[in-house]
C-alpha cells in the first residue's frame, strides 16, 4: 500500500469487520445493525469520567513484587485505558460476533469494559473482568454502578490464580490486557475454557511483542515455522 492508513480517521466498524473477515469469522445483518446503535448514554457519561481523570490517576507502587501493570517499588502506575477506537472497535467485535460470555484480563479503570459491557448488554451476554491492583478495583467498581450495568462481574486476583479457578462456563470473546510476559501463559489456561469459534485480543502486540514472544510463537509462529504454531489457534 502506497499511503499508510490514519487509524483516527477509520470508522471502528469498518475496522472490526476488517478484523472478522481476515479471521474468516461470519455476522449477520442485524448484529451490524445492532453495532451502529449508540453507547447506551450512562455508559458514555462514565466514559467521558474516566477520560477525564486519565491523565491525572496515579498509583505508588508499593511492593517490589510489581511487573508490568504492577511495576517496581515507588513507579509510577497510570491507568492506561486504551484509546477510545480501540475500545469502540472492541465493542463491535463483541455484538458482531454476538458473544455473550466476555472475559477481559487487566480491568484497570473498566474504560475497556464499559465498551465491552455495553456491547454485550445488545446480545444478553455478561463481562467478567479481572484485576489484581486493589486501588483500581474500587475505582472500577465505582464507574460501574454509575454506568448502570448491570452484566459486568469484577475479580479483584490475580489473573492466574482467576484461569485456575474457572467456573464461570465457556467464554467467546477475551480481552487480554494485563501483565505482557505472562500472555504465553494465559493463553494455555484460555484454551480450554473457550468455546470453537472464541476470539482473543490481546493488546500491545506492536508496542510490547519484545515482552511476549512465547505467546507470539504459539499464535503466530513468530521465530518458529508457522506450521509449529499452537494448532488450535487461528491468527
Ligand atoms: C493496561 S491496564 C488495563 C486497561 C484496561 N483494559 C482499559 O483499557 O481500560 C492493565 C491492568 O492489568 C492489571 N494487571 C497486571 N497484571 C495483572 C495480573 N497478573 N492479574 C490481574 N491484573 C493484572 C494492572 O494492574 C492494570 O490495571
Amino acid at each position: 500500500m502506497s499511503e499508510s492508513w490514519d487509524i483516527d480517521k477509520i470508522d471502528s466498524l469498518f475496522i472490526a469487520k476488517h478484523i472478522l473477515e481476515d479471521l474468516g469469522t461470519n455476522w449477520g445483518e442485524l448484529a451490524e445493525e445492532q453495532a451502529q446503535v449508540p453507547l447506551d448514554p450512562k455508559v458514555l457519561e462514565t466514559v467521558h469520567s474516566i477520560e477525564t481523570i486519565e491523565e491525572t490517576w496515579e498509583y505508588k507502587a508499593i511492593s517490589n513484587e510489581h511487573t508490568f501493570g504492577r511495576k517496581e517499588k515507588d513507579e509510577t502506575i497510570r491507568l492506561w485505558s486504551v484509546p477510545r477506537k480501540s475500545a469502540e472497535v472492541l465493542r463491535n467485535l463483541v455484538i458482531l460476533t454476538q458473544s455473550t460470555s466476555i472475559l477481559e484480563i487487566g480491568t484497570s479503570a473498566g474504560y475497556s469494559t464499559l465498551f465491552l459491557a455495553d456491547g454485550a448488554k445488545q446480545n444478553n451476554g455478561q463481562v467478567v473482568t479481572i484485576e489484581l491492583l486493589s486501588d483500581k478495583a474500587k475505582l472500577a467498581r465505582n464507574f460501574f454502578r454509575d454506568s448502570e450495568l448491570n452484566n459486568v462481574r469484577l475479580l479483584e486476583t490475580e489473573a492466574n490464580e482467576a484461569l485456575t479457578n474457572w467456573d464461570s462456563g465457556k467464554v467467546d470473546f477475551v480481552f487480554l490486557d494485563a501483565d505482557k510476559e505472562n500472555y504465553g501463559k494465559y493463553l494455555d489456561l484460555l484454551l480450554p475454557l473457550m468455546k470453537t469459534g472464541a476470539i482473543i485480543v490481546a493488546d500491545n502486540v506492536n508496542d510490547y511483542g519484545h515482552l511476549m514472544e512465547d505467546y507470539l510463537q504459539k499464535v503466530n509462529g513468530t521465530h518458529l515455522p508457522q506450521s509449529r504454531a499452537d494448532k488450535r489457534v487461528r491468527s
